[in-house]
């Protein structure tokens, strides 16, 4: 199986240490990934995103792989600086405050008019807006709670692509063909996880993220969008890295690590459910390419059918399936 220019719209990279620990394994079959802004502290200015870029640069070594930058969403952002950055800038990620890891800096209560300014000037460029959308009601409703929000937002702001991030609910995917300008992606594991597999028997720490993973009827109403390629879902692996020390703790950190075998899993997921591979092709860049406007670099991913074991961890970091075998391997990946 052959899939070309794959995209990663959802990516944590982190910084120091683990950026070198998880760069070239989470990198190595991508042409690009949407990278998160939610360092400590967050990437909020033209030199912060710059710099941030050169050490991921610097971590992929001689991996062919284009970081595609974002800003920690802040309502002061004004026209003039979104301007100075547009050219370094794919997209604005937008947290609310304290709702996931390092989101303390993020925005409370969703006043249109307060936040006008920032997202009128980025529906002027073009610059897409990514949304983690949960209120911090109940856990399990958080999301669905959010979506009167994500349409108060497309309703107001028309021209502004709205991405909404790792959906997980069937009321979120309804949402999607309510508003031309509300997009989603979607993870890997999202499509493979309902709330049994992270707390229904013994808690499993290492597929503990937010927004936690949800009901079957979610999760099929997620199969459903990726499978068809719906036009207005990509694939975006929310693969985010945490030390195991931080995962198997009291307080165990959000985040599933799923880079470097995302798209093995994933093939063996479409082939699984009779998804054709042009459908595969589609979620995980074509989408993209359209939703975005980007041009990724070329790079073909070859995986065959052979049975691959996964690490037990990668640097100290745990992925999913670790010790498993998964049915896909990567053969080859060729540049341009
Ligand atoms: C992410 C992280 O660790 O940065 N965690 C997660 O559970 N997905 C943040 C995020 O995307 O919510
Ligand atoms: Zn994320």
């Amino acid at each position: 199986m052959q899939l070309t220019m794959p995209l990663d719209m959802h990516l944590h990279l982190r910084d120091e240490d683990m950026l070198h620990n998880i760069a070239k394994d989470s990198v190595h079959t991508f042409s690009g990934a949407v990278v998160m802004p939610n360092l400590v502290p967050p990437v909020t200015t033209k030199e912060s995103l710059l710099a941030y870029k050169k050490r991921i640069l610097d971590a992929i070594g001689d991996e062919k792989f284009t970081p595609y930058m974002t800003l920690f969403f802040k309502p002061s952002y004004d026209k003039a600086f979104l301007e100075s950055i547009r050219d370094e800038l794919t997209a604005i990620k937008l947290y609310p405050a304290g709702i996931t890891t390092n989101s303390e800096g993020g925005v409370s209560g969703f006043d249109v008019e307060e936040l006008r300014p920032t997202l009128q000037a980025m529906s002027e460029l073009d610059i897409p807006l990514c949304i983690h959308g949960e209120t911090n009601g109940f856990v399990m409703d958080r999301e669905a709670e959010f979506v009167s929000i994500y349409e108060k937002l497309a309703n107001a702001f028309p021209k502004l692509k709205i991405i909404m991030e790792h959906i997980t609910t069937k009321q979120s995917v309804e949402a999607l063909d309510r508003h031309e300008n509300l997009y989603a992606t979607i993870t890997l594991h999202h499509l493979l996880l309902t709330l049994d597999d992270v707390a229904g028997g013994m808690l499993q720490p290492h597929l503990f993220c937010k927004p936690i993973a949800k009901r079957p009827e979610d999760r099929d109403a997620l199969l459903k969008v990726a499978l068809e390629a719906h036009p207005k879902v990509m694939f975006g692996s929310d693969s985010a890295p945490h030390p195991r020390e931080a995962k198997e703790s009291c307080g165990c950190a959000a985040g599933v690590f799923t880079a470097p075998i995302a798209l093995q899993v994933l093939a063996e997921l479409f082939e699984s459910k009779n998804a054709s591979v042009e459908n595969l092709q589609a979620f995980v860049s074509n989408n993209a390419q359209r939703i975005y406007g980007v041009k990724p670099m070329d790079k073909t991913v070859i995986l065959e059918k052979k049975p691959f074991k996964v690490p037990s961890d990668y640097n100290g970091v745990v992925p999913i399936y670790a010790n498993q075998e998964i049915a896909y391997s990567v053969k080859e990946v060729i540049y341009g």
